[in-house]
């Protein structure tokens, strides 16, 4: 079976970045991202490539490439349905706030959504992908609607789980370690539609990098693959207090870890806490999904990876009200960094928010420079919290474009997203224009101790 016509539902960070990919490699394969999102679509479309709305380094040049030739960005969502042999759904499946599994399991009101209109629409067979990250046994969900609500044509439901991450998307699209695809292989008319998407990632991935498995593995190993990431950044995190307690420093023992080969050294940094839109939501979903089988254990070690990273956000903020001689009311903190990480503008989940919020508590005044992140959304970070009201929101809290400005006589500064423009910042200024003492709260472990201490700040660093 040869693809002529991909749809992928969903224009987001996945959706844009890997889409964009398959129309450079697959020159010869019409794909279209829809979404409903007129502005995002928008954007997407905007002539200039710098100004799509997902910031990830190489997507600009990827898009200009494909765009306009093999690669469509469109709200008509229909249409993209109806002429695609592949149907790839890479909705948002965020946590549920509401009902059974609150705060806990995932939302598949969009997904539901995505396979009802793909059942109305499609008049011949189709091949739907999970892009997105879901419960295991999704699929089968999935295709009883699909069966079910559709006009009698068939359909194969394939897994394949995206493992890029933010700040490096193009390069893990381009070079992924695996890619995993999950189908029905009891059947030939299932290995047939694993076979074509094999075959789709084959035209750039050797294939030895691409394994097949049943349905349910590759659900699972996404979650699984997610939740021992985030488990290491826990492990870690949870050493860096004991680090501070003792005299250890945190990144020696992760180097002095991270050296055997059985350990890696990969994903061994200590920092304010991981953000995101995945690793807390997916392990929440693991929680949920084991606790919904009784499995209480199980349920509980995961779970613990969240509540560690949870305590290092609030302990990092702690620390900051702690050294301001226990009050930070009416003092001017400076954040650097929004993003959850350097190299993307995706604030979800991003420690800076959280660690912002109790210091608003506190009755702290915010400035906060992020080189991607937009004023608005950090207005509305704070505002989803609903910890106060988004007029005073908007009194406390200051977006500027400069990291100088920001630091203008602040009485402290929290480097909390690793962007590498705060390395190279010239801290004399910085601390020139501060407050004095003037402190200086390292939540990445991205600058120096030794040259900041010689500048004249107070420095504090998570696990030194
Ligand atoms: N962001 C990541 O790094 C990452 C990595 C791997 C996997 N994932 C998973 O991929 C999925 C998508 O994540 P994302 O970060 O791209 O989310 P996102 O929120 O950036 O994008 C999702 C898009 O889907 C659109 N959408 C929702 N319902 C729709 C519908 N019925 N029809 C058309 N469009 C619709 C939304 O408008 C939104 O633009 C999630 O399940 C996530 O867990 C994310």
């Amino acid at each position: 079976m040869k693809i002529k016509n991909i749809c992928c539902i969903g224009a987001g960070y996945v959706g844009g970045p890997t889409m964009a990919v398959i129309a450079q490699k697959c020159p010869e394969i019409d794909v279209t991202v829809v979404d409903i999102n007129e502005k995002r679509i928008a954007a997407w479309n905007d002539e200039d490539v710098e100004n799509i709305p997902v910031y990830e380094p190489g997507l600009p040049e990827v898009v200009k490439e494909a765009r306009g030739k093999n690669l469509f960005f469109s709200t008509e969502v229909d249409a993209a349905i109806d002429k695609a042999d592949m149907i790839f759904i890479s909705v948002n499946t965020p946590t549920k706030t509401y009902g059974i599994g609150k705060g806990m399991a995932a939302d598949l009101k969009w997904i539901e959504l995505c396979a009802r209109q793909i059942a109305r629409v499609a008049k011949n067979d189709k091949i739907v992908v999970e892009k997105s990250t879901l419960p295991v046994r999704t699929a089968a969900a999935l295709k009883d609607i699909l069966d079910n609500t559709g006009n009698g044509v068939k359909y194969q439901i394939l897994s394949n789980p995206e493992f890029l991450a933010e700040g490096t998307a193009i390069q893990d699209l381009k070079k992924p370690d695996r890619v995993l695809i999950g189908g029905d292989v009891e059947t030939s008319e299932g290995k047939e539609a694993m076979e074509a998407l094999v075959n789709i990632y084959a035209s750039w991935v050797p294939r030895e990098n691409i394994l097949t498995t049943n349905v349910w593995s590759s659900e699972l190993s996404k979650l699984t693959a997610n939740a021992f990431l985030a488990q290491r950044v826990s492990s870690i995190n949870a050493m860096s207090e004991l680090c501070e307690k003792t005299g250890a420093d945190v990144n020696e023992v992760a180097k002095a870890v991270g050296m055997d080969s059985r350990i890696g050294a990969k994903f061994l940094k200590s920092s304010v806490g991981f953000g995101g839109s995945c690793f807390q939501k997916d392990i929440l979903n693991l929680v949920y999904i084991a606790k919904s089988f009784g499995l209480k254990e199980v349920a509980d070690y995961w779970e613990q990876v969240i509540i560690m990273n949870d305590h290092q956000k609030r302990r990092f903020a702690a620390n900051i009200v702690k050294t301001l001689y226990n009050t930070v009311s009416g003092k001017k903190i400076a954040v650097l960094g929004w993003a959850f990480k350097k190299d993307t503008n995706d604030t979800r989940e991003s420690a800076a928010i959280y660690v912002a919020d109790y210091l608003l508590n506190e009755h702290a005044e915010i400035v906060v420079y992020d080189p991607t992140v937009k004023e608005e959304q950090v207005y509305a970070d704070l505002d989803y919290l609903n910890t106060r009201s988004s007029e005073e929101n908007r009194s406390k809290v200051t977006v500027v474009k400069d990291a100088y400005v920001a630091c203008e006589e602040a009485h402290a500064v929290a480097v909390l997203t690793e962007w590498d423009e705060f390395k190279e910042l010239d801290w004399q200024t910085v601390y020139r224009n501060m407050l004095k003492p003037a402190f200086l709260f390292d939540g990445r472990r991205l600058l120096d101790r030794k040259t900041k201490e010689e500048v004249g700040f107070e420095y504090y660093a998570i696990g030194n």
